[in-house]
């Protein structure tokens, strides 16, 4: 175990799940972030659902003195780093942002890491880094090709951590390429909180059955699936924040970096995924078959075995409980935090 691990981007969606699962299993956490995109509000939750008062820090990790800071005063030995813009639209609007906060972030981030010796990182990667010409399910060892601002930084992020193992020879790198993270946590306290409409489809969902939003746009009727909607591969986010702890272990006991994809290896229609919502809400999803959205692809969904044969680890919840599990959040918080 290790002694304290930094949590970057900890407020937000997945930061905050995974943190809540670090605390459970007794691990010495801090978390920073700048709140650009989530509530301190979350922090109440974190601790009335783990009876921990959660560690942390209002601070941008690209002012190099916070991370100075706190590198000073905790002994931190690996650093889980969550914190970055990702919306794939807005990226194309201002990519230099997006190069600033995931870049620059990163790069601060390793600079800190080098001045105190902490050697084990945790990356939050993405299945948008895989070239759309691939066929699902995509593997590990295929070719790399984003299409967008958000999916480069990604992808030069992965290169840069690669490059900075190669000069920090005792460096360890976790490189997690997440599929479509959905779901909350089962207390039904925390859950994902988009700040205005949300991009993706699961919230989206979940706020035209809680009735802040009328209808829901499917874009494409016509794609080559089972139904003529998009198909991916939905994680739930629990799972996804015990994939983390995996990784943490496998840095831990193995002491070698490793890529894999966290997903479940299983593809579901956006029209399987409505109908499993109305089935957990008891609520009709009305929806409207609009046109394409620019950059969409028609299939995403990941092959798993990797991360089942290196670190043991695999997803365990369908499609049925995520959707029970968001209606619960969404429900019990109608508007968020
Ligand atoms: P999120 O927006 O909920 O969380 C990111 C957090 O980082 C936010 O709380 C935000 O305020 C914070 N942050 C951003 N820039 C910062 C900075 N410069 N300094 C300090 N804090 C900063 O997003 P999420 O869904 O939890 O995603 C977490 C990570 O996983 C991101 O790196 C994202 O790119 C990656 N990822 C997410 C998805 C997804 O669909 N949610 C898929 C693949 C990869
Ligand atoms: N969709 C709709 N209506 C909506 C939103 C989405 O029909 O209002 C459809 C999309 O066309 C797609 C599917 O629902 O077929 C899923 O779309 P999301 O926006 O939820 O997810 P994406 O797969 O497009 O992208 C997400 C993240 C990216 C990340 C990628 C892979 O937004 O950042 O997963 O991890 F890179």
């Amino acid at each position: 175990m290790f002694a304290m691990i930094l949590l970057t981007g900890a407020t937000g969606y997945i930061g905050s799940h995974t943190w809540v699962e670090l605390l459970n299993a007794g691990h010495e956490v801090i978390g920073i972030d700048n709140l650009c995109n989530s509530s301190e509000k979350l922090l109440a939750r974190v601790e009335s659902i783990t009876n921990i008062k959660p560690n942390f820090i209002r601070g941008d990790i690209r002012n190099i003195d916070v991370l100075r800071k706190i590198f000073q005063s905790h002994n931190i030995d690996c650093v889980v780093h969550f914190a970055a813009l990702k919306a794939v639209g807005e990226s194309v609007e201002k990519p230099l942002e997006y190069y600033d906060n995931n870049i620059n972030g990163l790069l601060q981030l390793l600079r800190t890491c080098n001045e105190f010796s902490c050697e084990n990182f945790v990356f939050s990667s993405s299945a948008t880094v895989y070239h759309t010409e691939n066929n699902p399910p995509y593997f590990e060892n295929m070719a790399l090709g984003p299409v967008n601002p958000y999916g480069w930084t990604k992808m030069m992020s992965e290169q840069i951590l690669r490059n900075f193992e190669v000069a920090s020879l005792s460096t360890r790198v976790a490189y997690l390429r997440y599929f479509n993270p959905v779901g909350a946590h089962a207390s039904g306290l925390i859950g994902e909180n988009p700040l205005g409409a949300p991009n993706n489809l699961m919230p989206y969902i979940a706020q035209v059955a809680v009735g802040r939003r009328e209808l829901l746009s499917i874009y494409g009727g016509d794609w080559p699936t089972v139904d003529g909607t998009g198909v991916r591969d939905y994680i739930h986010v629990v799972d996804l924040a015990k994939g983390h702890m995996a990784a943490i272990d496998y840095l831990t006991q193995q002491k070698k970096s490793l890529t894999v994809n966290l997903g479940t290896g299983v593809g579901t229609s956006v029209l399987q995924l409505v109908h499993a919502f109305e089935i957990a809400s008891k609520k009709k999803i009305p929806y409207e078959i609009v046109s394409r959205r620019v950059g969409d692809i028609a299939v995403s969904y990941a092959n798993t075995d990797l991360a089942k044969k290196l670190m043991g680890w695999s997803a365990h919840m369908g499609v049925d409980q995520m959707c029970q599990d968001v209606w619960r959040w969404q429900s019990n918080n109608p508007s968020g935090y």
